[in-house]
This record gives structure tokens, C-alpha cells and sequence, in this order.
């Protein structure tokens, strides 16, 4: 696939997703004691949580493009239709999430969603052509954090196993997202 990614376990990476959003937050009103000795950390932080999701992706990354080299991301999710249902669900689930929801205002859904859908075909292996800006230039008025990018990552895991897909798929495409964090977020 061309966005160069990959994983391991997929329930790991879900985890790590399901974390995030207001953990340092929820953390920070904790009472810690000086000591930390004896405290349980509950929460990862978001940068912790990337962290540990881009160590996963490297180390799946042979297992994926193994996968990927016998059928394409694209073949295995259903085509454009495919991407296109996950990616309607994703951006739906981002005007409702609180983390993000403030990002959305104003924006086209259905245009956004069309223009992300023809990214993940060419992405994934398919015939087509992506004519939007590239993810630096899109995101860098957003001021992106971390706990944005995991918020908006959990919502895409949402929608994916909303639309049942195989443990391989859900993997490979978190992947292909973590795989591009770094043109996204920039604080
Ligand atoms: C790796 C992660 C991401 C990918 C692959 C991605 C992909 C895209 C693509 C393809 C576009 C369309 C660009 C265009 O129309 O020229 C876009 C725009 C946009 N993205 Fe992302 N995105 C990512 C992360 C995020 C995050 C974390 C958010 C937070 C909500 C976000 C919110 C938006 C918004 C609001 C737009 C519309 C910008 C505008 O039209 O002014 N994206 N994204």
C-alpha cells in the first residue's frame, strides 16, 4: 500500500485507541501522591498511546505487506463502495465527537468525505485519482494534537467494525492512518 504502514495486534491497537480523548485530563484531577511508587497509571497519555501504536504498526509492517502483496487493501474491504461506507460512517462520527467536533463546523461533510474516499482508493491499491490537497497543506490550520488524531483514529475504528471488517483490514488501514500522523498533527 502506499502509505507505507503497518501493525500488530489489532486488539492492542483498539486499546490503545479506546484510551484516548481527555486521559490526561482525567489523570490530572487524581490525587497522586509524591511517591509515585504505588500509583497505578490508568491512562496512557495520547502522546504514549501514539507511541506505542506507531512501535505496533513497525512491527506488523512484514505481515501486512505480505498480506497486501497477495490482494490489495482495496480488493479485501469491498472496492470504493467499501471505503466509501467506512468513510461516511467515520466522518459522521467526527461531528458528534467532542474532542472534534469543533473542527467540522462549517465544513462540507459530503464533499470532505468524497475527497478522503478517493485518497484511500489510490491509497489502498485502487484505479482512480485523488485531486485534493495534500495532508500537510489540508490540516495545517487545524493545529492538530495527538489526542485530536486519536480521537478522530477511534472513530474511524468504530466505523470500521460498524461495517464488520475483518481483523486484517481494520489493521492495515488504522495503520495506513498512523502512518500519516505526522503531515496531520503539528502541535
Ligand atoms: C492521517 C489522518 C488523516 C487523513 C488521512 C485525512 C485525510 C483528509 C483528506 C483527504 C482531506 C481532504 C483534503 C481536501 O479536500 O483537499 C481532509 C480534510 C479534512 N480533514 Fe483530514 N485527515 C486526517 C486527519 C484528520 C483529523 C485528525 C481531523 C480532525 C477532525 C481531520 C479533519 C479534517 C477536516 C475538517 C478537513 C476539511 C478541511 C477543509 O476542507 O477545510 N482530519 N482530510
Amino acid at each position: 500500500m502506499d502509505f507505507k504502514a503497518s501493525t500488530t495486534g489489532l486488539l492492542l491497537l483498539m486499546v490503545a485507541f479506546a484510551g484516548c480523548g481527555g486521559s490526561a485530563e482525567e489523570t490530572a484531577g487524581q490525587s497522586t501522591p509524591a511517591s509515585s511508587e504505588s500509583t497505578t497509571k490508568l491512562e496512557p497519555s495520547p502522546d504514549e498511546n501514539v507511541a506505542g501504536l506507531e512501535q505496533m504498526c513497525a512491527e506488523a509492517q512484514p505481515a501486512m505487506e505480505a498480506r497486501q502483496a497477495t490482494a490489495t487493501l482495496f480488493q479485501r474491504v469491498g472496492g470504493r463502495d467499501g471505503l466509501q461506507a467506512v468513510v461516511a460512517d467515520t466522518v459522521r462520527r467526527y461531528v458528534e465527537n467532542e474532542q472534534i467536533k469543533h473542527l467540522m463546523e462549517g465544513v462540507d461533510t459530503e464533499h470532505l468525505a468524497a475527497q478522503v474516499t478517493d485518497f484511500l482508493v489510490v491509497g489502498t491499491g485502487g484505479e482512480g485519482e485523488y485531486h485534493g490537497r495534500d495532508m500537510t497543506t489540508a490540516h495545517a490550520n487545524m493545529n492538530l494534537t495527538n489526542a485530536d488524531f486519536l480521537a478522530a483514529g477511534s472513530d474511524l475504528g468504530a466505523a470500521m467494525d460498524s461495517a464488520r471488517w475483518g481483523e486484517d483490514e481494520k489493521q492495515e488501514l488504522l495503520c495506513a492512518f498512523v502512518a500519516l500522523r505526522e503531515q496531520v498533527v503539528t502541535r
